[in-house]
């Protein structure tokens, strides 16, 4: 049958993994897809720059749209990141084009995505974005796919891999917030503006889009309680020990009688439970179905395999026809999500 023929736009850490994986696993992915994977053209900023992968039979664009709108590609794949600028006037154009879209985009998504869905659904596309939430753990699917008989009452984890690395070496190492920020950093291991993984912004990005999955409302980012880890002292966290907690930036989404609660913010759970064990850049969601009961997702929440992984898998659910809505529901059903106020009855 004909390839699944692909545009990427991005070539970061992410798009070149998706590029690593499509050279490398070229013949693994068409005795799956019973179809080839075929990149037709890539674009960033840099043309020049050497990237570790060889781009060789892929045209280049300067410009994501006419990248995103070529003729030669089924599927635009949006690797850039961004709430706004050239990821979403890309994705615009592609689905006005009639391309399928893949994006790892959680901001974008967080502000737009409902906006995008219509334009989406209402063209008859697919906008898949695995990659956006967790990382290489296949949380997305889980709630829409795996999870779709169960009524779900709270989904709740620790979302950003930054923060958690931050106040597990805080723990581990008795240093201070601004030195292990500073460490983190140095590692490359924050954002390119790292309030948005200290401020709590891009966990609370994510917490928005499994919320209107889980609870069939339009993502509501604004309605988020949010406090991010900046004020997160070495003293709270010996305080936290003494007491057998440790301190962890945790998300919950729940259904309560006052409308969606919808929380980011560092909170104590004991050191013993699973997300007191969870160390490092690891990601744990946990979600409760009333059919299921609770399931527990762990696992790498970011980088270049973990990331690609996830993106292929969107890929490859388009080569095999997957059709489906963007958020579990189509868009229109989507309720406003009315925000419960934050203070307990
Ligand atoms: P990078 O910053 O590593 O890469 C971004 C890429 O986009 C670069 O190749 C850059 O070009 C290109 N780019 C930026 N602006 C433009 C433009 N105007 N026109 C064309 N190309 C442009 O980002 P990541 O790969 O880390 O992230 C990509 C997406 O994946 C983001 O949405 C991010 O939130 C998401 N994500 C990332 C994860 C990770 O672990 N890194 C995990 C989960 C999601 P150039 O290289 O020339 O500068
Ligand atoms: N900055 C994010 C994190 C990247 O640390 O989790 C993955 O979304």
């Amino acid at each position: 049958s004909e390839p699944l023929r692909l545009g990427i736009a991005g070539l970061g850490t992410v798009g070149v993994g998706v590029v690593r994986i499509i050279r490398q696993q070229a013949a693994l992915l068409e005795a799956r897809l019973g179809r080839k994977i075929t990149i037709s053209a890539v674009s960033a900023r840099s043309k020049d720059r050497d990237r570790g992968v060889s781009l060789s039979g892929y045209d280049w664009e300067n410009d994501p749209i006419k990248l995103a709108t070529r003729d030669d590609i089924d599927v635009f794949v949006e690797l850039m990141g961004g709430e706004d600028g050239p990821a979403k006037d890309a994705t615009e154009a592609a689905l006005k084009a009639g391309k399928q879209v893949v994006t790892a985009n959680k901001a974008m998504l967080a502000i737009h995505g409902a906006e995008l869905a219509e334009l989406a659904e209402n063209n008859g596309l697919v906008l898949r974005y695995e990659a956006a939430v967790a990382g290489g753990i296949p949380v997305i699917k889980t709630l829409t796919e795996g999870l779709a008989g169960n009524q779900i009452s709270r989904v709740m984890g620790v979302m950003n891999g930054s923060c958690n690395f931050i106040l597990t070496r805080m723990e581990n190492s008795g240093k201070t917030y601004e030195e292990i920020f500073a460490e983190a950093d140095g590692l490359g291991y924050l954002e390119a503006d790292p309030q948005l993984d200290v401020g709590g912004i891009d966990a609370a990005h994510k917490l928005a889009l499994l919320a209107a999955i889980a609870f069939g409302t339009r993502p509501d980012f604004a309605g988020i309680q949010l406090e991010g880890i900046e004020r997160v002292s070495i003293d709270d966290i010996r305080a936290a020990a003494d007491m057998g907690y440790k301190i962890k930036l945790l998300g919950v989404a729940q259904k309560t009688g006052r409308g969606l609660e919808q929380r980011m913010q560092p909170c104590l759970v004991p050191d013993t439970s699973p997300l007191g064990q969870l160390d490092g850049g690891t990601n744990m969601v946990v979600i409760e179905g009333d059919a299921v009961g609770q399931i527990v997702l762990r696992g790498p929440g970011a980088g270049e395999g973990p990331t690609a992984s996830a993106v292929m898998s969107d890929i490859c659910d388009i080569a095999r026809g997957w059709r489906g809505p963007v958020f579990g529901q189509p868009v229109a059903s989507l309720q406003s999500a009315v925000a419960a106020t934050s203070q307990r009855p």
